[in-house]
């Protein structure tokens, strides 16, 4: 059987990886993938993005299965439009993915199905939200209500700061992003404290599966300094989500959150990750909904993963999640993101990429802004590479991860030293 991945990133080139593995698969085609997955005879790379022609040539191929990785082709309605024409793909449809594209239609749809997330209001009158921020004070958190690659969130440690954000946002509409009857808009909620955690489940419709645990570093520098990134590193399985905590997840988020949408007319199907807040007495809020699997948890949870993603995936799209049982490999996995020169403000492209070590059974180097240019692999895009190693220990995996990084080299490259550190404290090493 065929099978296509929507995506050029480090989560598209792991789960095609997964996927080549299953043994129904006879190809796995990549839409547009990157460097790492043009230079690999495992997979195909299509230069199609735009929704109707990529199933225009999906029906063409005969692709018996497609996933979708990232947010952008989901909230485009890449789903409905496969689907509308008999293909089986899994990803949640273009109104079901609201849940991460407007963030006002995910914290309206927490309220009213009591999904427990930082309290809130939305704005789109800039004087308004001046006034709400100044009788809140601060810490506080401004949030753009639209897709905005990361940019949209500012966690303002005083007013000022708040009032710039929202200046920035809403009054300038500097991001540029609109919500869905257009405009800007923006949320702005509670500061809450804790730690995050990555909370991500494969859904049918009906039936949840709970895929292995994660935690991604969303800081640039070491000690979780620096700006926001779209995440420097990632690991599983997250000792912060003890037992005690999966199962309030579960009952508290994710259950209510795939009970609301069907009962809202919208069954949820496809990859659902909830950003988790987790505080000292180990009660889960929701911070974010994503509607795919985060970029780069996917590297380390696909290669914990046993069980045939194929397979998997063809139950997912069958409605019968509830038959199956994933498994999951019991070492330590950790992702490790070498991003480009100048990430993330202003990352520089077409930098010679060399060292990459072949493929372990234990490291697995993924690549995201990677190209092949007149026969050279070079950067291209703010994540470059990550380093995915399994261990025994969150210690060895790192010493793993960060051995095989330091073979690697392009001009400019950065990365953090310390990813897995909670986990290091928690354990004793
Ligand atoms: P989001 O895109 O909503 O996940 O926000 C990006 C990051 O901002 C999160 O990973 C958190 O680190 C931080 N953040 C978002 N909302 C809050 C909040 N209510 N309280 C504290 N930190 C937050
Ligand atoms: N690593 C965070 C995300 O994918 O949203």
């Amino acid at each position: 059987m065929k099978v296509l991945v929507i995506g050029s990133g480090g989560r598209e080139h792991a789960l095609a990886w997964r996927l080549a593995q299953g043994n129904r698969v006879s190809r796995v085609y990549v839409a547009p993938g990157n460097g790492g997955t043009a230079t690999d005879s495992r997979y195909t790379c299509i230069d199609i993005t735009e929704p109707a022609a990529l199933r225009e040539w999906a029906q063409k191929e005969k692709i018996a299965l497609t996933v979708v990785g990232p947010e952008g082709p989901l909230a485009a309605g890449v789903v409905d439009e496969f689907r509308s024409h008999g293909m089986r793909i899994f990803g949640p449809t273009k109104a079901a993915a609201q849940l991460e594209s407007s963030k006002a239609f995910s914290k309206d749809f927490m309220k009213r199905h009591k999904i427990p997330t930082a309290a809130y209001e939305t704005f789109s009158d800039a004087a308004a939200a001046h006034a709400y921020v100044d009788t809140k004070g601060a810490p506080i958190v401004v949030k753009a209500d639209g897709l905005a690659a990361g940019k949209g969130v500012v966690v303002a440690t005083t007013v000022a700061e708040a009032h710039e954000a929202i200046d920035f946002m809403l009054l300038d509409n500097k991001l540029g992003v609109a919500h869905n009857d257009g405009g800007a808009r923006v949320v702005i909620e509670e500061f809450l404290q804790g730690e995050e955690a990555s909370f991500i489940v494969m859904c049918d419709g009906k039936n949840v599966t709970a895929l292995a645990t994660s935690q991604d570093h969303k800081r640039l520098l070491d000690g979780d300094q620096g700006p926001n990134t779209g995440g420097m590193g990632a690991y599983s399985p997250a000792p912060v989500v003890t037992a005690e905590v999966h199962a309030r997840a579960m009952r508290e988020i994710i259950l209510p959150t795939i009970r609301g949408m069907e009962k809202d007319g919208i069954p949820y199907t496809g990859f659902l990750y909830a950003g988790l807040m987790i505080d000292a007495q180990g009660h889960p809020k929701t911070l974010e909904f994503n509607c795919r699997m985060g970029d780069p948890e996917t590297q380390p949870i696909m290669m914990r993963l046993k069980s045939d993603l194929f397979e998997v995936m063809w139950h997912a799209t069958d409605g019968t999640l509830d038959q199956i049982e994933l498994q999951w490999d019991r070492h330590t996995a950790l992702g490790v993101v070498m991003a480009a020169h100048g990430y993330p403000l202003s990352p520089r492209k077409g930098d010679r990429i060399s060292g990459i070590p072949p493929e372990a059974p234990d490291a697995v180097v993924f690549h995201a802004g990677t190209s092949l240019d007149s026969g050279e692999l070079r950067t291209s895009g703010g994540r470059v590479l990550c380093v995915t190693v399994l261990a025994d220990s969150v210690k060895l995996a790192q010493q793993r991860a960060y051995e095989v990084a330091s073979k690697i080299h392009f001009d400019g490259a950065q990365y953090r030293k310390d990813i897995g550190h909670r986990a290091v404290h928690v354990r004793g090493g």
